[in-house]
């Protein structure tokens, strides 16, 4: 399968794609090109990375940039995933060795999960990289990063469990266990595969960097000071699945419903936001342990320093 060196990142700027290229470049084996929008809100990448604008629209303006690159890492935008079918055309045209797809979230193999609506783009742009890995087997190839939540003061825990402001939905009884993992162990994740390419060809891999509960966490910030004044609603993710799926099928495709099959999906027991066997090891992931949890709910408790 040989070894990559070239690497074009989508997705460059975005919340995943930022601490990717950080890490990609800080192991010093990789040469980055940053694949961005025409007019895209440019950042300030270091100066040895290659920045090409490109037309996602356009199979040809993509394999054209694509020349010579040997891996494809995607962080495009949950609301573009589509937009990577062009992008998975001409990386087999242009003969990359391997794509990263962008998912870093459940597991979309589950078959419950395999249902919601919402999880249907990410799982035709996996369907087509089976296509063009069976249709090019000696060159083409895929891994599916699998990270259950982001576990990050800025993100999950607003979601999960806003420790700032004390409040939270509790869901299910706030017991069920679920992955968690760092943009840190994400990116990490990325340099895995790139060096690890066989023994993740064509396959998802899942990682967690720790695994917890809502009930947990709020248990952290009780124990870092948050004692009181915690404002806690419950609700049963099966529930909020039916509403989601009523909604939906009316046409309401807002944030507030793609919230709720979220929700399902991390929540819900048995539909892919636990993974009882991970690839952490393969990858170079250590886990953040416990400590590492409670200083993540400690920064996000003290988040004025962040904003
Ligand atoms: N598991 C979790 O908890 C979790 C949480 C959040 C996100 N995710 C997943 O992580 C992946 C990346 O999400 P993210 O939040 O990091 O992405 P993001 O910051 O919202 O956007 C990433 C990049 O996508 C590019 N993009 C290209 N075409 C676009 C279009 N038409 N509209 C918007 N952006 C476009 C943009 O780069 P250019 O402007 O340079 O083209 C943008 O910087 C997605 O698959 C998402 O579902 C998972």
């Amino acid at each position: 399968m040989g070894t990559i060196k070239n690497v074009a990142v989508v997705g460059a700027a975005g919340k995943i794609g930022r601490p990717i290229v950080a890490r990609l470049l800080a192991t010093q084996l990789f040469t980055i090109t940053v694949l961005t929008r025409d007019g895209s809100k440019q950042l300030a990448f270091p100066e040895e990375v290659i920045v090409k604008e490109v037309d996602y629209d356009s199979v040809s303006s993509l394999e054209t940039a694509l020349q010579g690159q040997d891996a494809v890492v995607s962080a495009m935008a949950f609301e573009a995933i589509d937009k990577q079918k062009s992008l998975v055309d001409a990386a087999a045209k242009a003969g990359v060795k391997r794509i990263i797809p962008s998912e870093y979230g459940n597991d979309t193999l589950n078959p419950k999960l395999a249902t919601v609506p919402i999880y249907q783009p990410k799982i035709a742009i996996r369907e087509l990289c089976e296509q063009k890995a069976a249709e090019n087997p000696n060159n083409f190839s895929w891994t599916t990063i699998q990270n259950a939540s982001f576990l990050a003061p800025d993100w999950t825990l607003d979601f999960v469990v806003d420790v700032k402001e004390r409040k939270a939905d509790i869901k299910d009884g706030g017991d069920v266990l679920f992955c968690a993992t760092t943009y840190e162990d994400i990116a990490q994740t990325v340099a895995g595969i790139l060096t690890h390419l066989e023994e993740t060809a064509n396959r998802p891999v899942r990682i967690s960097s720790v695994n917890t509960t809502q009930n947990e966490i709020i248990a952290l910030a009780k124990e870092l000071g948050a004692t009181e004044g915690w404002n806690l609603t419950y609700s049963n993710t099966g529930d909020l699945e039916a509403e989601a799926r009523k909604r939906w099928a009316a046409g309401d495709h807002s944030d507030e419903v793609i919230a709720m099959f979220i929700n399902r999906a991390f929540i819900g027991e048995g539909w892919g936001g636990y993974f009882p066997v991970l690839d952490n090891e393969l990858l170079g992931i250590k886990g953040i342990g416990k400590s590492g949890l409670r200083d993540i709910v400690r920064l996000a408790m003290d988040r004025n320093s962040l904003d």
